[in-house]
């Protein structure tokens, strides 16, 4: 075992330059080796108990070969984790000064796991304590200032968390179902994933055509999260920086270094599951490359694409735990709510005639129905919206979207479907065939 002939080793340095004085042999933490901490830690750093770090040194050792691993610290690469043997100095007030023999090494082949081990004199554990506690603390850099949202991408990806709960309008079974899946994970759930030794990791879909609430819905999701201390983390696949698995890596990373719990929204999941990043996503999904957040994290994520969650994703127990089907307006109660909240004051009760012709319509259609019959009614100074100007609106609409279906009908052989992003999604007029 490579611990033992660390300690070997360790032992007959410490026996060579004290001989005679005591020592505890104990594990120590590997963050004590890493370049960051100890360029970060300088000596003359004072500690807890009137002790005062003093500066280290390199040992050479026959049973470890130095390496460092190296990463970006913001727009610089340094070197991080380090396998290696050191003397760390210490003085303290009142009290001899003492030395620390530490020794740092890789386990075995396989793991990329650093054992250390250090020898301390029994009376100066506590100052070691905090000494090894400073160098996690520089390498692992708290967040200071909390913010309740990380968007992840692009400067052009818009999330705004202050949508209403009561303002997005589908079944209420639906909307309970989620919140309260979002609330039981976060309540006991996580400490269920915890006891049984699993990374708190929860996993939820919305899918549904373009325009049926999934955004709102999730900008709604994380205004609860934020009003219960959650932390809402964003990743857009359709801004400018397009869907790279890159931008889900950075995503994670906020994910684990959080310290709180998170709701973390990946939109437009699809765009992802493409080429070589899909086996990858399929590994965060499994639980290989998941967050491991111990607080919880939960995943929501969107999309309109049912053929790309396939087999491998929606048949897989475990890659994701509920798929949410966001639907279009499947009722007359259901069209009446979402005409009245969006014509607002100027509804009349004329206005219900037109209900039948809001089914299967997503809520965006509706919201622009309303809008324009609003406007035109404005446009011609008018305080009322009559049922004429409503039925307008939804006819002009209905022909834009029916010529916008037959022209990119007609384009389709160019090949856009396989283009990333927004522009693929209205060529195929209905692509929705699954239930939950
Ligand atoms: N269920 C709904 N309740 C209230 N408003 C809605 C609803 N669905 C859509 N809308 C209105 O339509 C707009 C567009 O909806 P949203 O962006 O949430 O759709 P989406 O499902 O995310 O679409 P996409 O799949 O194209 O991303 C919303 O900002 C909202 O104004
Ligand atoms: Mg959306």
């Amino acid at each position: 075992m490579q611990y033992e002939r660390l300690v070997q080793w360790a032992k007959s340095v410490w026996e060579a330059r004290w001989p005679g004085r005591n020592y505890l042999t104990i594990w120590a933490s590997s963050d004590c080796s890493n370049s960051v901490a100890q360029s970060q830690i300088r000596p003359g750093r004072k500690l807890r108990g009137k002790a005062r770090f003093d500066g280290f040194e390199s040992l050479d050792s026959p049973v470890i070969v130095p390496i460092s691993d190296y990463g970006t610290r913001g727009k610089k690469m340094v070197l991080t984790t380090t396998a290696g043997a050191f003397i760390f100095k210490f003085s303290q007030q009142g009290a001899d000064p003492f030395e620390v023999i530490y020794a740092s090494s890789y386990f075995d082949d396989e793991g990329q796991d650093l054992t250390a081990v250090a020898l301390v004199p029994p009376e100066c554990l506590e100052t070691w304590a905090a000494f090894e506690f400073a160098c996690a603390r520089a390498v692992r850099p708290r967040i200071r200032r909390r913010r309740d949202v990380y968007i992840i991408g692009g400067t052009d990806a818009f999330f705004d968390p202050t949508v209403e709960w009561e303002d997005v309008i589908l079944p209420e079974q639906l909307k309970s179902d989620l919140a309260e899946d979002m609330e039981a994970f976060f309540n006991t759930g996580v400490h269920i994933y915890r006891e049984l030794k699993l990374a708190p990791f929860r996993k939820l879909l919305l899918a549904g055509v373009p325009g049926t609430g999934k955004t709102m819905l999730c900008a709604a999701m994380a205004k609860l999260a934020i009003n219960r201390g959650r932390i809402v983390v964003y990743v857009s696949g359709s801004d400018r920086d397009g869907a790279s698995f890159e931008k889900i890596q950075r995503a994670l990373q906020a994910v684990t270094a959080a310290r709180y719990p998170v709701l973390l929204i990946v939109e437009e999941i699809d765009a992802y599951l493409q080429g070589d990043d899909k086996a990858r996503v399929l590994n965060v999904l499994d639980g290989v490359e998941s967050p491991n957040n111990p607080e919880g994290a939960l995943l929501l994520a969107t999309t309109n694409y049912p053929e790309v969650i396939d087999e491998r994703i929606a048949r897989r127990p475990g890659r994701l735990d509920r798929i949410f089907v966001i639907p279009t307006i499947q009722n007359d109660h259901h069209a009446e709510q979402m005409l009245r909240h969006y014509m607002a004051d100027q509804w009349r009760d004329e206005h219900m005639e037109v209900i039948p012709e809001l089914i299967n319509q997503p809520g965006a259609f509706v919201r622009e129905a309303a809008l324009h019959a609003r406007m035109l009614a404005a446009h011609d100074r008018r305080t009322e919206v009559t049922l004429e100007f409503l039925q307008q609106s939804i006819d002009s609409l209905l022909r834009q979207i029916r010529a916008g279906n037959d022209f990119l009908r007609d384009r389709r052989p160019i090949g856009l479907v396989h283009n990333k992003g927004k522009s693929k999604k209205n060529l195929r007029p209905d692509p929705f065939g699954f239930k939950d």
